[in-house]
């Protein structure tokens, strides 16, 4: 066991929320801030993470579950469990590893990692750390011509699915942003930064490590054309201007012979959509809470995706997934699988690669654990009848 691993072993670190604490003593506030918060009041994001505890489990007793089959096959790929590493932008900022050391944990760990558009790192190195399936989200930041470009690039490195994000019109007030001064020093401008430059200075470990990897770097999967790539600082204003429309699936089915999904679908009349535009699933998504604050929670708008799908197209969920427990009510309420964010980035934060391969082995141990005290012995045989869902949830009967 190398230090990093040994930092994040038991009983250093038994569950997600350890991570999260050893991620926001490692990281400086501003960084912390922005892989924690969510938009406005942070209504959603608390939400995600209490919809999993209104719903109770209904377990089969007396039943021997020596072995359990965790396994899942979803869109061509074979999962050890069905947990997918979910989209986080700018993961290097959190750890100069960054997206490099979340694939390597992904394919160690048997699963699949969905690389971000605004990836610190070429989508092709972070293709060649796992050997397991990636999958790629696409923001179409700096214009078609360079989600083009981006799009063939990732289909000859071997990725294998696409998510478009569409629940980015505009970005999220994250008003933990605002306060801890991300945009000003983000800017470069040593005037503009110096009030917020003591939280940085506070954490001179992190400070150390990004300055060795060479502060921060442009994004190498936004390439304008003509230009070069684009610089973060330029992400937000781009984001704005280059709304994803139900119109853009038609280029994007030409430009991409995979299989779509279409990220951040909360209503029926969306899943509708995505299904006639010829996706192969939608991803129950807030953003993690980060965009449109007051929505709500995915685990609760899940059953009108399910009834609205009719088993035409495959449903993902994301948000809120702490314990593997809530995994398997995500699958129990209709998901196929789900997406982790911020669970893994709390490891990420604390200890790079170790610490996203513990944030995936404690989901892991939790998912089977759980599977056998419910008394079922396999991913297919989960359903319904396993939970209790409040009465006053939308399509609760
Ligand atoms: C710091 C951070 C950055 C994110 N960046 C992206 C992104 O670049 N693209 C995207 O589609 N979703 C992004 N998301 C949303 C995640 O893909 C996912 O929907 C969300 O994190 C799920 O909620 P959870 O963090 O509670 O697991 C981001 C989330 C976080 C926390």
């Amino acid at each position: 066991m190398n230090r990093q691993e040994r930092s994040v072993a038991s009983p250093h670190v038994v569950n997600i929320e350890d991570l999260h604490r050893r991620a926001r003593r490692r990281l400086p506030k501003p960084v912390f801030d922005y892989l924690d918060g969510g938009a406005e009041s942070e209504s959603t994001l608390r939400e995600n993470c209490r919809a999993f505890e209104s719903l109770t489990f209904r377990p089969r007793n007396a039943i021997n579950v020596p072995q359990c089959d965790t396994r899942t096959h979803i869109l061509g790929a074979d999962l050890s469990f069905p947990a997918i590493l979910a989209p986080v932008g700018y993961s290097r900022l959190m750890h100069a590893k960054g997206e490099v050391a979340v694939a390597s944990a992904a394919g160690k760990a048997g699963t699949a990692f969905c690389l971000s558009t605004i990836s610190g790192y070429p989508l092709e190195q972070v293709r060649a750390a796992t050997p397991g399936p990636m999958w790629y989200q696409l923001y179409l930041v700096g214009g078609r011509a360079a989600a083009e470009a981006a799009l063939e690039r990732a289909r000859s490195a071997g990725y294998s699915v696409l998510a478009v994000t569409v629940d980015t019109g505009t970005a999220g007030m994250r008003e933990r942003d605002v306060r801890s001064g991300t945009a000003q020093l983000m800017s470069g401008n040593p005037l503009k930064m110096l009030p917020f430059l003591p939280s940085i200075l506070l954490r001179p470990g992190w400070l150390g490590s990004f300055l060795r990897d060479g502060g921060l770097h442009p994004l190498p999967n936004i390439v304008l054309p003509g230009i070069g790539p684009m610089k973060l600082i330029d992400v937000g204003a781009a984001l704005a201007e280059s709304v994803v429309t139900w119109q853009d699936f038609k280029w994007l089915r030409e430009a991409w012979p995979g299989p779509i999904l279409v990220k951040g679908v909360l209503t029926s009349e969306d899943a509708q959509r995505s299904i006639d535009i010829g996706a192969a699933g939608v991803i129950v998504s807030n953003h993690g809470g980060r965009q449109l604050d007051s929505v709500s929670a995915t685990l609760r708008a899940l059953p009108e995706i399910v009834r609205a799908v009719n088993g035409q197209i495959e449903i993902l969920m994301d948000g809120g997934i702490r314990r593997g427990g809530d995994i398997v009510k995500a699958l129990c309420m209709g998901a196929r699988a789900v997406l982790v964010g911020r669970a893994y980035a709390y490891g990420l934060s604390a200890a790079g690669e170790a610490g996203v391969s513990r944030a995936i082995t404690i989901l892991r141990a939790d998912f089977e654990r759980t599977l056998k005290l419910l008394g079922c012995a396999s991913v297919s045989g989960l359903d319904r009848s396993y939970v209790d869902v409040p009465r006053d949830w939308p399509g609760a009967s």
